[in-house]
């Protein structure tokens, strides 16, 4: 359980850390037969900086995510990609790729990767 004095995961991991990890994420994503097609009219530079800036929100860090994006409703900003438990799974999957190349202690992985397989599910919509 996780209590209100603990560090937070980007107190644990920094820029660095998120940023090594959606790296990773998105080198795969231009050669990947279901998700690339989903980013082909995406700057894929740009999308990496957007989830980047997210989760570093998400995770306990500088909230310039929210600053530039705004509220970050995340199933209306995925409605316009068809979301299938398909390209759930290959999302879930690219990203356990990526964290396994990332230096971060079990518990950290862990904690991530919890929340990815939550929040790719409840995208799903369609
Ligand atoms: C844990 C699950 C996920 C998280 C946390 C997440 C997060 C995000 C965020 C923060 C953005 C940028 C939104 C914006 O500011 O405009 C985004 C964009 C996008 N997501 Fe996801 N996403 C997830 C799952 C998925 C899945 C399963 C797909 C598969 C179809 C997907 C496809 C896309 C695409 C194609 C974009 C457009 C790239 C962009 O313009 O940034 N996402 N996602």
């Amino acid at each position: 359980m996780s209590e209100p004095n603990d560090p937070s995961i980007y107190d644990l991991i920094g820029d660095e850390g998120f940023q090594e990890l959606v790296h990773n994420f998105y080198q795969q994503i231009p050669a990947d037969p279901i998700l690339g097609p989903l980013y082909e009219e995406v700057d894929l530079q740009e999308a990496e900086q957007r989830l980047l800036d997210f989760l570093i929100f998400r995770f306990g860090g500088p909230d310039t995510y929210l600053r530039e994006r705004g509220h970050p409703r995340l199933r209306m900003r995925h409605a316009r990609f068809p979301v299938t438990q398909e390209a759930r799974d290959r999302w879930i999957q690219l990203m356990e790729n990526a964290l396994r190349e990332c230096d971060f202690l079990p518990d950290i992985k862990q904690t991530l990767m919890k929340y990815f397989e939550d929040a790719a599910t409840f995208l799903r919509n369609s």
